[in-house]
């Protein structure tokens, strides 16, 4: 609990330094409607015309690293993208909408450091809305996805690694990935990820070490196949050869959809305080070849069973704690997992696990 008033008040922090999106007297503006907008510097006009895209990537280049950016207007940037670098501060105000540019974001931070995007409102279907790699010092306020398929936030796999990436608040609906879905990052807070109606993933961390999540909250997530609200993937958490414990979540909340918590493939190291799942279409929760994981306490109505498991193209799960009251749906351990399960279960669920 005091972890979670602690990291909430310093996540709240992001965004209420910088005030009202596009208060003040940001250095660069875009502003117009329809067929005609403007970049603005000062009082220097940069541009005027129909290409909402040229506008801001106009008003963004016209910016020294310190400043900031504010897009006033709502418009369409298409299939395309804008690029924002290092040290350079952007506000979406308006609503952005974009098309799918494969195999890339709709705004993109790539090898830079010190960005920071407090607003942003983005609406259509982007290949990936924000797309980021090699970045340091990132941060992010309050983010809004209102989607009609695509992947909301996206850190690359193949490509640099992040360093001190912070999130306070991310919205995610009718994305037909996941809403938000990291790859290589060393030191992640994030306050909250809500996610609504969303196709994969709410919250996927990937070879991820020393995070802290407020809350992951998702409904009607990963409908129909096997991610999850939350998941753990691919040695997330997996520090220094080891699995001491880095990766802290304070609360996960889901409803219906397909998993609630899912962590695979020799990921661990992770702390889980509670969770709040009901009727969740696949496993509630599902541990597999993970390591070092404790969930400390919540609830599990109904939906699918809770279940540790083990596929053989990895060690078996190994120092797995679980405090939690289950009701109405199974708790499954098959195959034991090594080093003894500590089970601290409540509930009228069904069990069939290893004591
Ligand atoms: C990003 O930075 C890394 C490390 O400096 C470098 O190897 C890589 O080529 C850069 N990528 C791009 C696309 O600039
Ligand atoms: C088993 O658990 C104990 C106590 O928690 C720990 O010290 C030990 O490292 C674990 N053994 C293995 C093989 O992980």
């Amino acid at each position: 609990m005091a972890r979670f008033f602690f990291l909430a008040a310093l996540l709240a922090s992001i965004a209420s330094v910088y005030g009202q999106c596009g208060s003040g007297n940001p250095n660069a503006k875009v502003t117009g409607s329809g067929s005609s907008f403007t970049a603005t510097r000062g009082s220097t006009t940069l541009y005027t015309g129909s290409d909402y895209r040229l506008a801001i990537q106009t008003a963004v280049d016209s910016i020294s690293s310190g400043q900031r950016v504010s897009v006033i207007a709502s418009g369409s940037i298409g299939a395309s993208t804008i690029t924002i670098q290092s040290g350079k501060t952007f506000e979406g105000c308006g609503t952005i909408d974009v098309g799918t540019k494969s195999g890339r974001g709709a705004i993109e931070v790539t090898n830079a450091s010190g960005v920071k995007i407090p607003y942003l409102t983005m609406t259509g279907n982007p290949y990936f809305g924000l797309r980021f790699f090699g970045t340091k010092d990132l941060e992010l306020g309050q983010i809004t996805f209102d989607l009609s398929g695509g992947l909301a936030i996206r850190f690359d796999r193949d490509q640099a690694a992040n360093t001190n990436v912070k999130m306070d608040t991310i919205t995610c609906k009718r994305t037909g990935s996941h809403c938000v879905e990291t790859w290589n990052i060393d030191q992640l807070q994030i306050g909250s990820v809500i996610a609504r109606n969303v196709g994969e993933c709410g919250l996927l961390l990937q070879k991820v070490t020393n995070a802290k999540v407020g809350l992951v909250d998702g409904d009607n997530v990963a409908a129909g196949n096997g991610y999850a609200t939350l998941r753990f993937a691919n040695q997330n958490g997996k520090l220094n050869g080891g699995y001491a414990t880095n990766i802290y979540i304070d609360k996960v909340k889901s409803r219906g959809g397909g998993r609630g918590v899912f962590c695979v493939s020799e990921s661990g190291a992770a702390e889980i305080g509670s969770v709040d799942l009901a009727s969740n279409g696949n496993n509630a929760i599902l541990l597999e070849n993970c390591y070092n994981v404790n969930i400390k306490g919540g609830t599990v109505n109904g939906g699918g069973p809770v279940r540790l498991a083990a596929r053989t193209e990895f060690a078996n799960s190994k120092d797995i704690a679980i405090t939690l009251k289950v009701d109405g749906t199974e708790v499954q351990e098959n195959p034991c997992t090594a080093n003894k399960t500590k089970w601290s279960l409540t509930g009228n669920g069904k069990r069939t696990i290893c004591t």
